[in-house]
């Protein structure tokens, strides 16, 4: 047995530890930017649409007119699920977390794919934008389901955003809403080598299907930390409830030392520039739907937090207010993140794409600290514990 003989340094968290060169995506978390592709997170805002922002994510360039019309129409062809799919769906307790649900789906999806899984990158993507085109199927099949209503079908010739919110709703959106949607999924498509991106980038590394790819990227997605932070964010902003007690509840969170939901990001040390451009959209729909008060009581929280943690690099993150909009589009609380985890299979995509053609398996070290050579005792002499 060999002795350690280097001192060792552990990354806990992985700060700062870079796995791949990429040129999918840029944070200047210092200057509040981001870029996909190189085009800033505020042109793409403005301009491009999710499909056209996931083409540019996946294959690396904005695309022309017909090959945005091929991509639509791929994902068309793929949006409706197999009635096995369905099936599985409704024998799901309808408590369950949705984020379970789309995991549980996802998984299942690749047992129906007609396409033999290859290490051909097309067929790679090509699966990918049938797990892409589904997801949002998947997520207004269920809430459908648990809220004793049978899920509809796409309505056809929509854009990803408009249909996600038919399928849930039975209705045909309006166009702002359908703008609020399709952006708040722009800004969460892709965000570099984050918790999920990088569970995507392990498990793409050992060569496993996308259908694994993507389902270790969904359930590490759900955690609070990560994905499940904008649900929290919303439930905070209907607890506290007014603007007027915003500031009591900062100041006991702290005391407490607890976090302050959708504040703080591992990267950013001031403005994430996803949360100006979501908050413009949810004071617009607040005003909108006529419910401003929402909207005051989560700018109260974020100005009280911001006052009492100034001199801190925490500031707002994309989940201050991406729940606010989510909630004012009339979804459920429960969705969010499941809503997130359709947006980002674009970046998830585009990074285990990117990491396979240059692959190098993904596989680092543990420095031991326990004990060694411990006599192993027969179980019938065992009294308490033995060992660890
Ligand atoms: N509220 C209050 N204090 C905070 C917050 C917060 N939201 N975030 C960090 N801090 C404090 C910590 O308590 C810690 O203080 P201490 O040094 O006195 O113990 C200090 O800042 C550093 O905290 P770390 O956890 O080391 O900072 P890190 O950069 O790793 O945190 C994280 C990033 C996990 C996102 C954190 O800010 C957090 O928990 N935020 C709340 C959850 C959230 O909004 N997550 C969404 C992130 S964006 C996304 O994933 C899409």
């Amino acid at each position: 047995m060999s002795a350690i003989k280097e001192p060792v340094v552990i990354h806990k968290g992985l700060d700062n530890v870079y796995v791949k060169e990429s040129r999918i995506c840029f944070i200047d978390g210092e200057a509040s930017k981001l870029f996909y592709r190189g085009f800033s997170i505020e042109d793409l805002a403005n301009n491009s649409t999710y499909e056209e922002t996931a083409y540019l994510l996946i294959h690396g360039w904005l695309p022309t007119a017909s090959q945005l019309d091929q991509f639509t129409s791929t994902l068309e062809s793929y949006r409706p699920l197999e009635p096995e799919i369905l099936e599985l769906i409704r024998s799901l307790p309808t408590q369950s977390d949705p984020m379970d649900v789309l995991r549980t789906a996802v998984s299942a999806l690749g047992s129906y794919d007609p396409q033999p899984m290859t290490d051909d990158l097309s067929v790679r993507i090509d699966k990918s934008l049938r797990i892409l085109a589904k997801i949002p199927t998947i997520i207004a099949a269920f809430d459908r389901l648990r809220n004793q209503r049978q899920p509809i079908p796409p309505m056809g010739h929509q854009s990803h955003a408009a249909e996600f919110l038919y399928m849930l709703t039975g209705k045909e959106p309006d166009a702002k809403d359908v703008h609020a949607m399709d952006v708040a999924l722009i800004l969460h498509a892709e965000h570099e080598m984050n918790a999920s991106t990088f569970a995507c980038t392990v498990t793409a590394s050992t060569l496993a299907d996308m259908y694994s790819i993507m389902t270790s990227g969904i359930g590490t997605l759900r955690g609070p930390l990560h994905g499940g932070a904008n649900e929290a964010a919303l439930r905070t902003v209907l607890e506290v409830g007014a603007p007027d007690r915003a500031e009591k509840y900062v100041v006991d969170a702290l005391a407490q030392k607890k976090r302050i939901m959708g504040f703080g990001h591992r990267v950013y040390k001031t403005w994430d520039p996803r949360y100006l451009i979501l908050k413009k959209f949810a004071g617009e729909l607040a005003v909108k739907k006529g419910q401003t008060q929402l909207f005051d009581t989560a700018v109260a929280i974020e100005n009280s937090a911001r006052r009492h943690l100034e001199g801190t690099p925490i500031f707002p993150n994309v989940d201050s207010y991406s729940g606010i909009v989510f909630h004012l589009l009339g979804i459920q609380t429960d969705l969010f993140t499941p809503i997130f985890a359709m947006s980002r299979i674009a970046g998830w995509t585009a990074h285990a794409i990117e990491y396979l053609e240059s692959n190098r398996l993904i596989r680092p070290k543990a420095l031991y600290v326990g004990p060694v050579g411990l006599p192993y005792t027969p179980i019938a002499l065992r009294s308490g514990k033995v060992g660890g």
